[in-house]
């Protein structure tokens, strides 16, 4: 690939990452006989016989669908605070070595609590892979929360609680982010309308937290523009199919949205049948500002490089189009003038 010394010492931001999502067959295999929790049986289900047959079951996703179910039953390995740093460290050492200086990673609460597993041991796991990649690579990140959308309004609220009554939204320190930083909205889109969310969104806006949900990966443009109008959101994740909707796409560029795409996510569940199906050179020209994500990088052959790669081959980028990538991703990162000066 043209420019790969270039796009590998490029200092990145990523602002599309769901630590879950870095919980690879090896990892999952060992965490589940530490915790003694069981596997299907190979009779029941062969994908689960061994680390490599699992790996061979995530080279094929049909759709966002049947990806969850796969991200879903992997998580049931996580049990312990340390399970969770352990895996916030498995992303934090890859992204390190891909060159990514600040990310704004997702959890998903739901999927753990549901199994009895506590909300403070998972904040407390993942935030504890914060503060070492702050120590040992230098790497700044924030957390966001994500609501799984399929699971009923009743649980996000629970949800939202926890976050609240822990004061995981509070400032730490006179000037610091919180333990948590932003909410987000992920899961399956289609039906589970962002509508749904608006009282937490409206109540994190009062308090000062970011916002940011998933919409126009499978969903329709309305899902875009309902995150916008009605969850107030400061980005939206994915948003490829903005380019649907030229009204909204010149809404989004004038309020300086910035969409976090994620292109071999979107290759691996079907949303586009080729890299370059994704408009990036027509974002790029029309001044629509996007960052470069991995998502799940376990699941959808690599972490950012990677996709940096994929687009660069599919597309063939300019050093000044880099540039405008590179910048956008920094001044659409929720971190103070001093950290973007040094990033920039
Ligand atoms: N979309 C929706 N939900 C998700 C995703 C995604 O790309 N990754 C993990 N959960
Ligand atoms: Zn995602």
């Amino acid at each position: 690939v043209p420019l790969y010394d270039f796009l590998s010492e490029l200092p990145k931001c990523e602002h599309h990452l769901h630590l879950e999502g870095c919980l690879t067959p090896a990892l999952l295999f060992r965490l589940a006989a530490k915790n003694n929790i069981r596997l299907p049986s190979a009779d029941e289900n062969p994908a689960y016989a061994s680390p490599e047959a699992l790996a061979k079951r995530y080279e094929h996703f049909d759709n966002l669908e049947d990806f969850l179910q796969c991200y879903y039953r992997a998580m049931r390995a996580l049990v312990t605070e340390e399970d969770f740093e352990v895996l916030g460290w498995e992303y934090f050492t890859n992204a390190h070595r891909d060159g990514v200086q600040h990310a704004e990673v997702f959890f998903d609460p739901q999927s753990h609590t549901s199994r009895g597993v506590s909300f403070k041991t998972i904040v407390t796991g993942f935030y504890a892979a914060c503060r070492r990649a702050k120590t040992e690579f230098g790497i700044t990140s924030r957390l966001i929360m994500c609501f799984l959308r399929h699971l009923p309004v009743t649980s996000a609220s629970d949800t939202m609680r926890a976050a609240i009554d822990g004061k995981y939204f509070d400032a730490i320190d006179e000037g610091e982010s919180p333990k948590i930083s932003a909410l987000g909205l992920d899961s399956s889109e289609v039906g589970f309308r962002p509508e749904l969310f608006k009282e937490f969104y409206l109540e994190a806006e009062k308090r000062n937290i970011h916002r940011t949900a998933h919409g126009g990966e499978e969903g329709d443009p309305t899902y875009i523009s309902g995150a916008l109008d009605t969850l107030h959101v400061e980005r939206i994740d994915h948003g490829i199919r903005l380019v649907e909707d030229p009204e909204l796409l010149q809404q989004v560029v004038k309020e300086g949205i910035m969409l976090t795409i994620c292109p071999l996510s979107n290759l691996c569940l079907q949303v586009v049948k080729d890299i370059r199906d994704l408009l990036i050179k027509e974002f790029l020209a029309k001044g629509v500002k996007f960052s470069l994500n991995s998502d799940d990088p376990a699941y959808f052959r690599g972490y950012v490089l990677n996709n940096y790669l994929a687009v660069q081959d599919a597309f063939r980028l300019s050093i000044d189009d880099w540039k405008v990538i590179a910048q956008d991703s920094v001044q659409g990162s929720w971190i103070g003038k001093e950290r973007k000066d040094e990033l920039l």
